[in-house]
């Protein structure tokens, strides 16, 4: 929990005397504040490819409990079935998870990066277990592998949610060196306290001013299709008292024109070596705006979420969605005709010479 925030995104929960996944589902915001928790991988996946817990960060956060919680029942299910403290099993059973909550959603590395993360602690678990049981060497008595790979999952996915809370205050102290008392802000989608488990990645900056007395003036585009700008931002900015406006995305040109903006702040999914950044879906047509209008544009993320495999943007895998989603999903009644042929991709990928720096936890990088 953070002071501007009174929501917790993901955390761990208890069901039936095993562990479980809590999320706030964030596809009922604003008009209704309701929790998840979740113990199966179909539930877990459903709620990540929903966006019922979303935002880069936050889903690495969530994807690493997820593969504690799923990996923890199975091993009490193993251990109830055979008795046994020590099933080979279970690493199958963990990899098996692990591509499968991965495969929910493609662009965001951090889901990657998180569940590698976590496995790869097990994994060193399950190693220092099988040598010294070759070796003979002193072991903990009577812990099987079991409990030790879940132990070990849980140690590593508990690493990530902490490192997240902190990362996002850092970027926040980070990014405000980059602002000034009364400046107006333009943000698109929400790289918030919703999207991270901290104060967000975007708007962590604005927070930090915002406790400060800064008296920003935020502009959120609404963010279509899914409207995390209208339904998200808006909502938690509001919460928090910063004086945030409302804007539909095409009003951007207009707000920056008429002066009222003096920086925009985004986050990002992925960012590729050399400084492309995939971001929601309509993130780059507000940097190449901003660069016409002579306004500084930033990307703000956690340093997991650069991925140096990917050279450039163009080798960033865009999600695509349904289309339903543009036209029939935040509508009482479909506002296209039935069928109509459609084109969703969740994200798209800003180019580095439109971006005047990208903020992380361990300082700012420049063009
Ligand atoms: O599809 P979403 O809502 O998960 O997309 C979120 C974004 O694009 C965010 O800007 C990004 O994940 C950064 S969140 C700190």
């Amino acid at each position: 929990m953070n002071s501007f925030f009174d929501y917790k995104t993901v955390e761990l929960t208890e069901k039936n005397g095993l562990p479980a996944l809590k999320i706030l589902d964030q596809t009922l915001l604003p008009n209704k504040v309701e929790y998840l928790e979740l113990n199966t991988p179909e539930s877990i996946f459903d709620a990540i490819y929903k966006l019922r817990v979303r935002g880069a960060p936050a889903i690495g956060v969530a994807a690493g409990y997820a593969v504690y919680v799923l990996t923890a029942i199975e091993a009490d299910r193993l251990e109830k079935e055979t008795g046994a403290e020590t099933s080979p099993e279970l690493m199958t059973f963990l990899d098996e998870t692990a591509d499968y909550l991965i495969s929910a959603r493609p662009t965001a590395v951090n889901l990657e990066w998180a569940v590698k993360r976590v496995v790869k602690a097990a994994k060193a678990a399950e190693k220092d277990f099988n040598f010294k049981a070759v070796t003979g060497g002193i072991t903990e008595h009577g812990v099987g592998l079991n409990l030790r790979v879940v132990r070990a999952l849980k140690e590593e996915a508990a690493a990530i949610h902490t490192e997240d809370i902190e990362m996002c205050r850092k970027i926040g102290e980070n990014g405000l060196e980059l602002l000034k008392p009364g400046m107006g802000i333009l943000t698109h989608c929400n790289a918030g306290a919703l999207a991270t488990s901290g104060i967000g990645t975007a708007l962590a900056p604005i927070y930090c001013g915002h406790e400060k007395g800064y008296d920003f003036k935020v502009y959120a585009d609404e963010t279509r299709p899914l409207l995390q700008g209208a339904r998200l931002t808006s909502w938690e900015m509001s919460r928090a008292g910063v004086d945030v406006t409302l804007i539909c995305d095409n009003m951007a040109s207009t707000v920056m024109k008429q002066g009222k903006i003096q920086a925009v702040i985004t986050g990002a999914d992925r960012i590729a070596a050399n400084g492309d950044a995939a971001n929601k879906i309509g993130t780059s047509g507000v940097a190449i705006l901003a660069k016409e209008y002579g306004i500084p544009f930033y990307v703000a993320a956690p340093s997991s979420t650069i991925d140096e495999s990917c050279e450039s943007g163009v080798d960033i895998v865009i999600e695509e969605r349904p289309g339903e989603e543009i036209y029939k999903a935040w509508y009482e009644k479909p506002m296209a005709p039935e069928g109509v042929k459609t084109f969703n991709p969740a994200f798209d990928v800003t180019d580095h010479k439109y971006i005047a720096g990208i903020i992380t936890e361990k300082g700012i990088w420049r063009p």
